[in-house]
């Protein structure tokens, strides 16, 4: 029998009650992986770990240092070791920047880069014990092409693409390589909660159609963590420190 591409690793997924997340996990599971079910809500987190064979709960904001590094030290707990970290979580606000409070700045932020930091902040070290591993950060397609009322997010994400770089230059010596995932829209929540707003604000009829004419069609959740998968497994052994779009090539074509 072949083995199969994450068999007993590690892998903690952030923001995985839902979503992107939540599909990443279950990708993950299914390739063998130790999985760590992580997110704000914790219900959510033990709905998911509870459908995942070998899967853990640990509920997390990734916002709180504190609450991190404790995310990070239960999977070593549990398991001996970390292999994977996909810091994953993330949200969104939807307003011209001229019209974005400080605090929803801050929260953008701090949820989508400060977040990111903190994981790869206290995640690296755990995987560098375990002999390498490989960071996944869950980027944006914003990080490279304006989308409008976005702005503070897409800020957020150009800095996790940022960030990606510096870290996979610095722990390349430790075997750990850092890569990001930059999706279009994906058919999940954060998107579908945010679309009367982006109808609304940008008096667009019908947000679905826009995304059909510029992206074809929504992503899947399944298509991201097929990449995710990839990225975590040996297949990728000479990608590190970059970007991979995955938008149905919507940032890259004018019409
Ligand atoms: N859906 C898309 O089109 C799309 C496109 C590009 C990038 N992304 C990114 O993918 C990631 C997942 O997006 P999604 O569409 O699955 O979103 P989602 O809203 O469906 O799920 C996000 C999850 O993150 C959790 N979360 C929110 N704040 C948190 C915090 N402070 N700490 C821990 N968990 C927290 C939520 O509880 C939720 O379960 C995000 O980083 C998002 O920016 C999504």
């Amino acid at each position: 029998m072949n083995k199969k591409l994450l068999q007993d690793k590690v892998a903690i997924v952030t923001g995985a009650g839902r979503g992107l997340g939540e599909a990443v996990a279950r990708a993950y599971a299914a390739e063998g992986a130790k999985v760590v079910v992580s997110d704000i809500d914790p219900n959510a987190a033990h709905r998911v770990a509870d459908s995942i064979e070998g899967a853990t709960a640990v509920p997390c904001d990734v916002r709180v240092p504190g609450q991190v590094e404790a995310l990070v030290e239960a999977a070593v707990k549990l398991h001996s070791r970390l292999d994977i970290m996909v810091p994953n979580a993330g949200v969104a606000r939807v307003a011209p920047l001229v019209a974005t409070s400080y605090e929803d700045w801050r929260d953008v932020t701090s949820v989508n880069l400060d977040g990111v930091f903190l994981c790869i902040r206290y995640a690296a070290p755990a995987i560098i014990a375990s002999g390498g591993g490989s960071i996944i950060n869950m980027a944006s397609v914003t990080a490279k092409a304006a989308c409008a009322l976005i702005g503070s997010y897409a800020a957020a994400k150009a800095g996790v693409v940022s960030l990606t770089q510096t870290a996979a230059v610095e722990l390349r010596a430790h075997n750990v390589r850092v890569n990001a995932i930059l999706p279009g829209f994906i058919d999940t929540e954060l998107v579908k909660s945010h679309i009367p707003e982006f109808e609304q604000q940008l008096k667009l009829p019908d947000f679905g159609a826009v995304v059909a004419q510029r992206q074809g069609r929504y992503g899947t959740v399944e298509e991201v963590a097929n990449l995710a998968v990839f990225l975590a497994s040996d297949r990728s052994s000479f990608s590190n420190g970059s970007g991979f779009v995955l938008d149905g090539g919507v940032s890259s074509s004018l019409l």
